[in-house]
């Protein structure tokens, strides 16, 4: 059995049991490597070509800080040739000293694999980790999208909360 990068726990169980039949959301795990994970996430944008050992060693250095929280959608293939990841979210906890040492989740690498989109997964994507931010005690959840993408987020919940300013290196 393949270990979760978190507790599965603290997804809630509505959105667990909202999946259609075939399909379940869970942790990221070890073995996604070989499930199509990069293809998916490469919907959103570039990923390298990354070996199955660097994949690991970011694994492990994530779940050894224990505050990222990588959701996956994985859907079993009716050929009988195993499941394939076609969603992909993560959630970053901050711990701030603010607000009585809040702590703040920050939402990124939303990706619906092309031939699943428009079924609702992306929405039960951010359900699951808007779940996971409540449970480990979060006040907010912040993400930054491109304005294509600000409707889709509205459904989810999200409101405008100012701009985002960016510095690349
Ligand atoms: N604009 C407005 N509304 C939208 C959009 C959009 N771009 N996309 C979906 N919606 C609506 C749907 O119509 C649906 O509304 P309904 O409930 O009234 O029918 C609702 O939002 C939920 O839609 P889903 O079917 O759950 O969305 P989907 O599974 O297609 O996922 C996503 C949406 C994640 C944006 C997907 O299209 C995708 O992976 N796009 C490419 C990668 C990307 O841009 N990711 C976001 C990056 S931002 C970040 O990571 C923080």
């Amino acid at each position: 059995m393949a270990t979760p990068l978190f507790s599965p726990h603290l997804i809630s169980p509505t959105v667990t049991s909202s999946l259609p039949p075939g399909y379940t959301i869970r942790p990221l795990s070890r073995d996604d490597y070989h499930k199509g994970f990069f293809a998916c996430i490469q919907v959103l944008t570039s990923t390298g070509d990354v070996s199955e050992a660097r994949f690991l060693e970011r694994y492990d250095y994530m779940k050894s800080l224990g505050v990222h929280y990588f959701v996956v959608i994985e859907r079993q293939e009716e050929d009988g040739s195993g499941g394939t990841i076609v969603g992909t979210g993560t959630l970053m906890v901050e711990r701030k000293f603010i607000h009585d040492l809040g702590s703040v989740a920050h939402i990124e690498e939303i990706a619906i694999r092309k031939e699943e989109q428009g079924k609702g997964l992306g929405l039960k994507m951010l359900n699951a980790l808007s779940s996971i931010a409540k449970e480990v005690g979060c006040y907010k959840s912040i993400l930054g999208c491109s304005p294509a993408n600000e409707g889709f987020y509205e459904k989810c919940g999200f409101k405008r909360g100012g701009l985002d300013m960016n510095q690349y290196y």
